[in-house]
């Protein structure tokens, strides 16, 4: 049987990141997120903070409405990893598809590095379960489309540098030119990552990105992001209903109650060294504190409902 085991063979390139930031639009050139941040940058506190956030949709009858997120408050500090765990339906893709500007705010606010989020915009990255790649083109010619809009004033060869920086950094150094169509869900799931990263954004935000993948490959894609995430710190939020997962890749574990009205119930610090292993987290004595303290919070949530 083939269980999906990928080739974690890491290619050793010499490509080193070129030192150009992104330039979009207003302030954002000036933005350090694009490299690791400078020391004194990191942690800045208040960096995103979401204020009494809700949520109201149409109920399926389409004749009222419920809010199924209600009040979610949260501040995040610059640089930091945030888990957001919670049972299905709770509104966990509805507080990230917000932050992304891709679902409108019904009430309060977001504010990302003291700009109101209204909209989308390609300093927030975004990676889902399934990447939406071009299956006609290349690994490196669809990170290369991002980088082409993001980069317009670096050279050719300094935007060949990075895409070829972060697909290398993804173990995808040999098959830069692999048709999307031709991967598998595992790799093109690294093309969705490397992309996010190549893109330089002040945000990162993934629902759920390793859903869609058998364990192994799973296991070895939370790997990847942990060592790609460790060269430039970038403040990320996940979504995930794996808790092994959100322990193993957050500073903080922000846990949801079930909807509506779903809120933030219990926040959980993960205060485990880092860079991080599943293999070393599995050792760490702290681990099943953590664990336990999420499970029981899960458990608790299914009472109450
Ligand atoms: N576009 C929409 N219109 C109406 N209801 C929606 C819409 N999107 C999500 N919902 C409802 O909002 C709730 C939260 O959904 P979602 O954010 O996808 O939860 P989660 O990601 O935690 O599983 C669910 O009850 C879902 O049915
Ligand atoms: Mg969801």
């Amino acid at each position: 049987m083939n269980i999906g085991i990928e080739s974690t063979k890491q290619v050793t390139s010499t490509v080193t990141l070129p030192a150009v930031r992104p330039n979009t639009s207003n302030d954002w050139k000036l933005d350090s997120s694009a490299l690791k941040p400078a020391q004194n940058d990191l942690g800045r506190p208040r960096y995103l903070e979401f204020s009494q956030v809700s949520k109201i949709y149409p109920t399926p009858d389409g004749n009222s409405t419920v809010k199924v997120v209600d009040g979610f408050d949260l501040k995040i500090k610059k640089g930091e990893f945030i888990s957001i765990i919670g049972h299905s339906g709770c509104g966990k893709s509805t507080v990230l598809s917000m932050t992304a500007g891709l679902n409108s705010i019904s009430e309060g606010g977001i504010i990302l590095d003291n700009r109101e989020i209204n909209g989308a915009g390609p300093d927030r990255g975004v990676v889902f379960q399934a990447p939406s790649l071009f299956p006609w083109l290349t690994a490196f010619e669809n990170v290369m489309l991002g980088v082409d809009k993001v980069y317009p004033h670096a050279s050719r060869s300094e935007r060949e540098d990075i895409v070829e920086y972060y697909l290398t950094r993804v173990g995808l150094g040999d098959s830069l030119r692999k048709k999307a169509g031709d991967m598998s869900n595992g790799m093109r799931q690294r093309v969705g990552i490397a992309r996010a990263f190549a893109l330089s954004p002040k945000l990162l935000l993934l629902d759920e990105p390793f859903g869609m993948l058998d364990s192994l490959t799973r296991w070895e894609l939370q790997e990847v992001l942990m060592e790609v995430w460790e060269r430039t710190h970038v403040t990320a939020i996940v979504v995930t209903h794996d808790v092994d997962e959100a322990i193993l890749l957050a500073d903080r574990v922000v846990m949801m109650t079930n909807g509506p009205h779903a809120k933030i119930g219990k926040i959980e610090t993960i205060d485990l060294p880092r860079p991080r292993s599943r293999k070393a987290l599995l050792a760490h004595p702290d681990y099943y504190k953590y664990r336990e303290s999420l499970l029981t919070f899960l458990a608790e949530c299914d009472h109450t409902h």
